[in-house]
């Protein structure tokens, strides 16, 4: 084991041939005949894959009824997969319980929070909290431990299938026993929860645990702090369903690494991954893009995050989409080139495996309009040969795998309590979206050509020169005292509106806001000014805010006022501070400035940073650097982030990949939305 980042090294997929990069997708053969099995292995060979994931919704198949196996199937396509080089992540098929289950056993059909039952008829019906449920799926990832478990093709178990993407919030009976053992163990008295959720309020103090509910559907807003430990809990549920899955695979497989894949992306929330990461021997993630002005920044600070969870280890893009997907309002294709210049971000950020959903496009079924790897049209296709073209580029840049990400000087601070709380209800708007003011933050860095980690807020912050911490909204006294501590010994930290507002009970900070953050930020704040959709209000420095004001007093003589407000009954008030401790800061920016409006501040706080971009003026913004690094090189990865050309004059290094995109293709020119691979020296 090695040290990184403070994280252990953890098991990786057993793989023959290392180093080298992953290339495959979810592979769904019991939706095709038997013949097709051999066709989609030759055709898996002249793409390059090298790894599939197996059996992830096969349940119904492997048990067709409670006391009736059927791993024959099974068997042949593990051997065949083998018998051509190609690795199984093998799913324990616990995602989708079959008919037969949920007949015998409805009680394990999670209910939502009108009451509702869900039925069976997609995928994922099941209750984290349920013990029968529990005792079906482990019977059945104990039996494919035994069977599989020596098999050569396995490289790693897979456990269950996204969890929580359906089912993260179950509001049924067994889910309200197990909030009750949750909450006891968190508390230990029923005192100490009435404190905790301020029940003095509404007259909703408990005497019993056995008064205590999930927060379901109420006559009016449900107890804030119930709601927060709802969602504590509702992440450890799940937690707990990948521990009960992996202690059987541990016990029966004690050489096989287990993951299961994570959901770091967009709006997906439930699910706390900073605090699973520590679960499973090597992380794995999905991603899709949604298209929207930031979509690739958004890829990016997915994959960011997703490599800063994984402590910098390398982890594995187990499923993102070659083109289309099946389950937005409009399902666009990607544009040429596309599918090389996604995969390659996600390996810019640590990914050491580029997967799909799914290899072959399905027939039938809610996902036969979601694009694959080898898509309805079949191997004389656009999508097969960017698939294939993929394939050869990732075994080029096999020297890449097992790389580190290269830390950077500058860090945005992500938080889920935070993003939970910030937008509950009852609170001064309910506009607020945390994770879009994080990605202007990010897009803002990228836009100024600095390099930036997105880190969880358990991260080593102390290594960061900048750390940006937008809508910190939850910060118990100890993150207080770190970042007080941080701020103290010369780092430069920045955060926004309804940051430091609440502690770890979701109660008020009381004396004036920021709360928490007060005396660090040297201001003070009597009350909230949100804005109407309609309004918006002038900086003088040329930026306007939407969304969110603050009248801010200034209680502290090191306080410089970096931007005021100019219209509106805010005219004349500091709208962006920031308070020099030492040869540290805290700068406070109170409105929502959009990537564009935050550059300006930016470029102030970095330079006192001392942070620069390491690319040529001729990049910046324009080219997204990522950097990975190995004993005695660094890998740099440049995204073009634009439609045109650019010419990548001044940046040193040999270029190991150059993505051939539009017809732009000339030597050392990176082609539109295209990217590039250097190698360089370790300095
Ligand atoms: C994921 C899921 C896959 C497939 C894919 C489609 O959420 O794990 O099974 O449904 O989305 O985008």
């Amino acid at each position: 084991m090695q040290e990184h980042h403070g994280h252990r090294w953890l098991r990786w997929p057993s793989d023959p041939v290392r180093p080298r990069l992953g290339f495959g997708a979810d592979y769904n053969p019991e939706q095709w005949p038997r013949h097709v099995w051999d066709d989609d292995v030759r055709a898996m060979k002249v793409a390059g894959v090298n790894i599939v994931s197996l059996a992830i919704f096969s349940w119904a198949r492997i048990q067709p009824r409670a006391d009736e196996w059927d791993f024959a199937w099974l068997d042949d396509i593990m051997d065949l997969l083998h018998t051509n080089g190609i690795a199984v992540d093998l799913a324990t098929a616990t995602a989708s319980p079959p008919p037969w289950l949920t007949t015998a056993h409805p009680e394990i059909l999670p209910v939502d929070r009108d009451g509702r039952t869900v039925w069976p008829g997609a995928r994922q019906h099941w209750r984290p909290t349920s013990p029968v449920f529990r005792e079906h799926a482990l019977r059945l990832v104990r039996a494919l431990a035994g069977r599989y478990g020596s098999h050569p093709a396995l490289a790693a178990w897979h456990v269950n299938n996204e969890l929580g993407c359906h089912n993260i919030y179950d509001y049924s009976d067994d889910a309200a026993a197990a909030f009750r053992q949750w909450l006891c163990r968190r508390y230990g008295t029923v005192e100490a929860l009435n404190q905790a959720w301020g029940t003095a309020f509404w007259s909703q103090r408990y005497s019993d645990w056995a008064q205590v509910l999930p927060p379901r559907l109420a006559a009016s807003h449900p107890n804030p702090t119930q709601q927060l430990d709802f969602k504590r809990f509702s992440s450890d549920a799940l937690k707990d369903h990948l521990r009960a899955e992996r202690t059987v695979l541990r016990e029966v497989t004690p050489g096989i690494p287990v993951t299961t894949n994570f959901m770091v992306m967009g709006e997906t929330k439930g699910m706390h991954y900073a605090d699973w990461a520590s679960e499973v021997d090597f992380v794995a993630n999905d991603h899709y893009v949604v298209p929207g002005p930031q979509a690739f920044d958004e890829l990016s600070f997915s994959a960011n995050l997703t490599g800063n969870i994984a402590g910098g280890r390398p982890w594995y893009l187990m499923e993102h989409s070659t083109s289309a997907v099946n389950w937005q309002p409009v399902n666009v294709a990607k544009a040429p080139g596309g599918l090389a210049r996604d995969s390659l971000t996600h390996v810019a950020h640590g990914a050491d495996a580029v997967c799909f959903f799914q290899w072959r496009q399905s027939a039938a079924g809610a996902e036969k309009y979601h694009s694959g790897m080898l898509p309805h049209a079949g191997e004389d296709s656009a999508v097969f040969r960017a698939v294939t073209e993929l394939g050869a580029a990732l075994r080029d840049l096999a020297e890449v795998a097992g790389t580190t990400r290269q830390r950077a000087r500058a860090a945005v601070v992500f938080d889920w309590e935070s993003w939970w709380t910030a937008e509950h209800d009852s609170h001064p708007t309910d506009r607020l979206r945390y994770r879009r003011e994080a990605l202007d933050w990010y897009t803002a860095l990228l836009d100024l050509g600095v390099r930036a980690d997105v880190v969880p807020v358990t991260a080593e912050l102390e290594h960061y020169d900048l750390l940006v911490a937008p809508i910190l909204h939850v910060v118990p006294a100890a993150l207080a005292d770190r970042l007080r501590a941080y701020v103290a010994n010369g780092g430069h930290l920045v955060t926004t509106y309804f940051s430091g507002i609440v502690d770890e009970h979701d109660h008020v900070w009381l004396g004036g806001y920021p709360g928490a953050l007060r005396d660090l930020l040297g201001i003070r704040i009597e009350e909230f000014a949100p804005l109407l959709d309609d309004q918006c209000v002038e900086l003088d420095n040329g930026t306007t805010g939407i969304l969110w004001t603050d009248r801010i007093g200034i209680i502290d003589a090191d306080v410089e006022v970096l931007a005021w407000y100019k219209s509106g009954d805010l005219a004349g008030r500091a709208a962006i501070t920031r308070r020099s401790v030492g040869t540290g800061s805290a700068t406070y920016v109170s409105t929502r400035l959009g990537p564009a409006g935050l550059r300006p501040v930016l470029t102030d706080v970095l330079d006192t940073a001392g942070v620069h971009s390491e690319l040529p003026d001729t990049l910046r913004g324009q080219v997204e650097l990522a950097v990975r690094q190995s004993a005695d090189a660094e890998y740099w990865f440049l995204v073009n982030r634009t439609g045109e050309p650019r010419e990548l004059s001044g940046v040193e290094g040999t270029i190991l990949y150059m993505q051939q995109a539009g017809d732009t293709a000339a030597p050392g020119v990176l082609g539109p939305h295209a990217v590039s691979v250097l190698r360089r020296r370790q300095v």
